[in-house]
């Protein structure tokens, strides 16, 4: 073992070239050396030690992503389902029934119809009958549906004005449940109040039409008389 003095050993006595190397300190120096090592102890640091800081940050970073995978990855997980006692509406997550939104209806509304019967529903003179107050409109969704998904041409009476213009079959290229939300908002759009259509009836007049190319308007009229003239 090398004894030779080093000085940063506090553990070591320093020796003098003539120590036997058995005697030990004197009992002064002993207390003396104890006390100098007892208050040698490292300084509390002020403030806050940057490791804890940094994990305090990372802990908090991963409960944040954890929470964010969980909303985005729980797939319409439902915690009802746990609860026997919750009442079964909260707990079924199957299909939801069809419900005709005029609000999307408006939307449709404005890119497929607007055009030509114009945002107001009151159309152009001459060119592009009313939607507003038109019996067409009110009563058998039928008729307006297969108009929609069909189109229309040929000579009109619209409550005593004639047109003879052709409506092209915009509805071929809309999904059943566009078709549904349109005519909605059709049929209580600018005071009109009939009643909604659900994509299962648009389904229906979709097959009734088939291949057809167009409607003429007394043919339409013969299936589906006006109920309000
Ligand atoms: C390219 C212009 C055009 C577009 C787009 C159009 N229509 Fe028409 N529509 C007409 C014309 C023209 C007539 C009259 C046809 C005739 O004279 O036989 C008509 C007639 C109608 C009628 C029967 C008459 C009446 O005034 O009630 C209804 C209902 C109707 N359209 C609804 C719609 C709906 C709903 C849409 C959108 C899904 C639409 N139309 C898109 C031109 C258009």
């Amino acid at each position: 073992m090398n004894d030779s003095y080093r000085p940063n050993d506090r553990h070591r006595r320093p020796r003098a070239s003539n120590d036997a190397g058995t005697e030990g300190f004197s009992d002064g120096r002993l207390v003396e050396v104890h006390h100098q090592l007892a208050n040698d102890k490292e300084e509390p640091a002020e403030g806050f030690a940057l490791l804890p800081v940094i994990v305090v940050f990372l802990f908090c970073g991963f409960g944040f992503w954890a929470g964010l995978y969980l909303t985005r990855n729980s797939d319409g997980f439902n915690p009802g389902s746990f609860d026997l006692d919750a009442p079964r509406a909260l707990v079924d997550n199957g299909p939801k029934e069809f419900e005709p939104d005029p609000v999307k209806g408006e939307k449709l509304y404005v890119t497929n119809c607007a055009g030509c019967h114009q945002p107001t529903g009151l159309g152009v003179a001459a060119a592009f009958p009313p939607l507003a107050g038109s019996p067409w409109v009110a009563g058998n969704e039928e008729r307006l549906l297969k108009i929609i998904i069909g189109g229309l041409a040929g000579e009109l009476d619209y409550k005593g004005t004639k047109y003879n213009g052709a409506m092209p079959n915009v509805g071929a290229g809309l999904k059943d449940a566009q078709i549904a939300h349109i005519a909605t908002y059709v049929r209580q759009a600018w005071g009109n109040a009939a009643g909604p259509v659900t994509d299962a009836k648009v389904a229906e007049a979709r097959k009734a039409v088939g291949a057809r190319a167009s409607y003429s308007p007394a043919e339409i009229l013969q299936a589906h008389p006006l109920e309000i003239k």
